[in-house]
C-alpha cells in the first residue's frame, strides 16, 4: 500500500497539466489543474507544487479536494471538486512539444503504458495525439530510412516537408473530432490518411448512441452504405438486423461501425465489387475507430469478421482462434467478442451450411447479450 500511495504522488507530480485561467486585472498568473489521484495524497504532494510553482497563483482541483496556492501561502481543503472545463492557449504549446518529441522509430507501446498508465490519459492534453502518432509511426519511419539513404536528400527532404506541413494540418482539423461524435463525422468528412478516400462517394462514420453499452465493428461500408452515408443499410444490414432482433438486441441500442471508414471496391461495368481492405487501410483508419470507442466507452465490442477484429486487436489475432470468446477488458480497453462478418452467411452456397452458420453466430451475439444482462 505504501508502494501504491508513492507510485500515485509521483503520478500525480508527472501527470498534473496546469491550464491558465483569465483573470480581471493585472497581477499574478494563475493556473488551474484537475487530476483524480487514488488516494489521499493531497496533503503530502501540495510542499512539492508549492516550491516549483511559487511565483505564480494555482489551484489544483480533486475529486477529494484542492489544494490552494495564493500569493505565496498555501493551503490544503478536503471538500470535494467537481472536473472544471479546462482549456487553454498552452495545449497547442503541448501539443507541438509531445509531437517533436515523439519518435516514431522507437515505439514501445507496453513500456508507454506502464510509464503513463491510459488511466490518465483523459487529463493529458497531449495523449490525445498518441493514436494518430502511432497510426503514422511506420510511414514516419520508412520516411526517415529514405531520407538517410537517399542521394538526393534535400528534394527528398523537402518534398516530405510539405507532406508534413499538410498533415499537421490534418491532424488539427481531426483534433476537432475529439469533442463528440458529431464532430468526429465531420472531422471524418476530410479524412485523407488513404488512397480509399479517392474513390468512395464519402465517408461512413458509424451510427448510435453516444453511449452505447455494446458497439459492433464491421469492416467497411458497402455500396449501399457509400451511397447513403450509413453504416450497414445494405444487405449484410439486413442480416445483422434480422439476427439482432432474433436474439433481443435491440438495434437502437448499438452504436454500428466499421473498421474503415471508406467504401473500397473495384469496378466491374456498373457494379462496384468489394474489395477487403488491406493492413495499411486499417492502420490508417484505426484512429478514427479509436475516437469513436474513446467517446462511446462501450462495455462490450463485437468484432464482426477479420479485418474488424484486426482493428480492434491487432495484427496476430486470428477469428478461427478468437471467436465466440468473451475477451475481459481492462482501465485501457473495453471488453470484446470476436464473431463472422454477416456477409459471410450470404455467400455460403450450401444453405444447411448457411442456417448452422447462421445459428453459431446467433449463438455469439447471444452471449453479448448475456454478458452486458449480467453487468
Ligand atoms: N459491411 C460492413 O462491414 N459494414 C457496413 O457498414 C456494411 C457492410
Amino acid at each position: 500500500m505504501t508502494q501504491q500511495i508513492r507510485r500515485d504522488a509521483h503520478k500525480m507530480k508527472a501527470f498534473l497539466r496546469f491550464r491558465e485561467t483569465k483573470r480581471e486585472g493585472e497581477g499574478r498568473r494563475h493556473f488551474v489543474a484537475w487530476f483524480e489521484p487514488e488516494h489521499y495524497i493531497l496533503e503530502s504532494v501540495a510542499p512539492f507544487f508549492a516550491e516549483r510553482f511559487s511565483d505564480m497563483d494555482w489551484m489544483i482541483l480533486t475529486p477529494i479536494g484542492s489544494i490552494l496556492h495564493e500569493d505565496g501561502k498555501m493551503r490544503c481543503d478536503r471538500t470535494p471538486c467537481e472536473a472544471p472545463d479546462l482549456k487553454d492557449d498552452v495545449e497547442t504549446l503541448w501539443h507541438s512539444y509531445y509531437q517533436s518529441i515523439f519518435n516514431p522509430a522507437r515505439i514501445k507501446t507496453k513500456a508507454m503504458r506502464s510509464e503513463m498508465p491510459t488511466k490518465y490519459w483523459k487529463n493529458l492534453p497531449e495523449t490525445r495525439l498518441i493514436p494518430q502518432m502511432l497510426a503514422d509511426a511506420e510511414n514516419r519511419v520508412a520516411a526517415m530510412v529514405a531520407l538517410q539513404n537517399d542521394g538526393r536528400a534535400p528534394a527528398f527532404h523537402a518534398r516530405h516537408q510539405a507532406e508534413w506541413r499538410e498533415r499537421e494540418a490534418v491532424t488539427r482539423r481531426e483534433e476537432q473530432a475529439l469533442e463528440g461524435l458529431p464532430a468526429l463525422g465531420r472531422a471524418l468528412e476530410t479524412c485523407q490518411r488513404c488512397e480509399l478516400c479517392r474513390y468512395a462517394t464519402q465517408s461512413v462514420p458509424g451510427a448510435g448512441p453516444e453511449r452505447a453499452r455494446l458497439m459492433l465493428v464491421g469492416e467497411q461500408p458497402g455500396d449501399q452504405e457509400d451511397l447513403q452515408g450509413k453504416p450497414f443499410v445494405g444487405p449484410a444490414g439486413q442480416v445483422l438486423d434480422r439476427v439482432l432482433k432474433h436474439v433481443g438486441i435491440d438495434q437502437e441500442t448499438v452504436y454500428l461501425t466499421n473498421a474503415v471508414k471508406h467504401f473500397k471496391f473495384v469496378s466491374k461495368g456498373r457494379r462496384r465489387i468489394h474489395q477487403t481492405p488491406d493492413r495499411t487501410e486499417i492502420v490508417a483508419c484505426s484512429a478514427w475507430l479509436e475516437q469513436e470507442i474513446r467517446l462511446v466507452q462501450p462495455d462490450l465490442i463485437v468484432t464482426l469478421g477479420a479485418s474488424a477484429l484486426q482493428a480492434v486487436e491487432g495484427r496476430i489475432s486470428r477469428l478461427g482462434e478468437m471467436r465466440g470468446r468473451i475477451r475481459e477488458g481492462s482501465m485501457a480497453r473495453p471488453a470484446s467478442l470476436a464473431t463472422i462478418h454477416p456477409s459471410y452467411l450470404l455467400r455460403l452456397p450450401d444453405p444447411q451450411r448457411a442456417r448452422e452458420e447462421e445459428a453459431r453466430f446467433m449463438h455469439e451475439l447471444g452471449l453479448a447479450r448475456d454478458w452486458l444482462a449480467r453487468r
